[in-house]
């Protein structure tokens, strides 16, 4: 399984770290023998067919910041990621640059040049699939390729196959969820310890939770971008970001915290399909399935038949969400295998 890794950053390396540590695991449980081919981010890029060494590109990374590894290959300086996508040899790509919501780029064109090529594709990258994720499941049937983004939503936690494949034969009525870490540390701390939010938000910047623009993430737009693929992916909707309510924690005060607790209650920030496709902060009980504190993810499908059920994980981390594009790996491998 020859491997095009565009972007290489938190998740891809420790995608890359997975691999190599469970090389024989894999091998021998699914005979998966991935080789990284080649690899591009912003810089520049590597490309070498008969597998690039992962310690020494590791390596490379920890020491210099770039690809340009200790000169045991050829490292293309500027070379547009592109123009990478279109030359190398590979049967899959795994996309990993950042999430931009509303035009879906860099990804975007990425994804759709991969499938277009006839590669398998894995992203952890919302962004496209919040923007273009109709015409990109069309454009991967079409071309007979499996496009899998696990890691979009719920990091490592496996909501979305979860949905799809142990929920089969019930209905799924609806679907409500805590999906940003960021926003549910603010509103933790803010309930637990009656933080203020710029102080909330300030602690959250500085354990490395939030980025340094939080807009996606208290803004709520984050939160909706993981509903859209969950209802796309669960439901077969065809949602886009545009499709969905936002509002975000910005407006959220101590007041309203205190004014929920004297009920028993907590403020959670909570995207919701079933109805209508909303994001917005909302008062639930406080022994609520969905009252996970700090910044941990929780999802809850409402179906006809097996009752509630909800699943609670680790929405983010890096190696956690390079588990689920393990997974993705694995089940492309079994689809080739067929
Ligand atoms: N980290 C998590 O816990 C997590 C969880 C779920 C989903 N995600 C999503 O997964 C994706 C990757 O996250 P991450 O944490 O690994 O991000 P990251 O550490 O910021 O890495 C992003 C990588 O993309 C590269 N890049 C940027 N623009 C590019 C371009 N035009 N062409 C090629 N490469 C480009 C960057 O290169 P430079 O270093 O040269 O800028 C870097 O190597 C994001 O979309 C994120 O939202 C992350």
């Amino acid at each position: 399984m020859r491997i095009l890794m565009v972007g290489f950053g938190v998740v891809s390396q420790s995608f890359a770290e997975l691999i190599m540590n469970d090389a024989k695991k894999l091998d021998r449980e699914y005979g998966l023998r991935p080789r990284i081919v080649g690899v591009v981010d912003k810089n520049g890029a590597v490309v070498v067919p008969d597998g690039i060494e992962i310690p020494k590109l590791l390596e490379s990374v920890r020491v210099s910041g770039t690809l340009r590894g200790d000169g045991s290959w050829e490292y293309h300086e500027g070379v547009s990621s592109m123009d990478v996508i279109s030359d190398v040899e590979c049967e899959v790509m795994v996309e990993t640059t950042p999430t931009e919501l509303f035009k879906g780029e860099p990804g975007l064109s990425h994804i759709r040049t991969a499938l277009g090529a006839g590669r398998h594709v894995i992203t952890t990258n919302k962004g496209p699939l919040a923007v273009a994720m109709p015409a990109l499941m069309e454009l991967a049937h079409h071309n007979d390729v499996i496009f899998k983004f696990s890691g979009t939503v719920g990091g490592g936690t496996p909501v979305l196959d979860f949905a799809k494949k142990c929920l089969e034969g019930s209905k799924i009525k609806s679907i409500s969820g805590i999906l940003n870490g960021t926003s549910n540390y603010i509103l933790t701390r803010m309930s637990a310890e009656g933080v203020a939010m710029k102080d909330a938000l300030a602690e959250a910047q500085k354990l490395g939770y939030a980025e340094a623009d939080p807009t996606y993430d208290i803004g709520g737009f984050d939160t909706a971008g993981k509903l859209v693929i969950t209802s796309n992916y669960v439901l077969g909707t065809s949602l886009s970001i545009k499709d969905v309510s936002i509002t975000g924690i910005t407006g959220v005060t101590q007041e309203d915290i205190k004014r929920a607790a004297s009920k028993g209650n907590v403020v959670k920030l909570i995207g919701k399909v079933g109805g209508r496709t909303k994001v917005s902060p909302e008062e639930i009980p406080k022994v609520h399935p969905l009252n996970v504190s700090g910044t941990f993810n929780a999802i809850l499908f409402e179906t006809d038949s097996a009752g509630d059920i909800t699943l609670v994980g680790k929405g983010a981390g890096g190696r956690e969400t390079a588990s689920s594009v393990l997974r993705d790996l694995i089940e492309i491998r079994r689809a080739f295998a067929r």
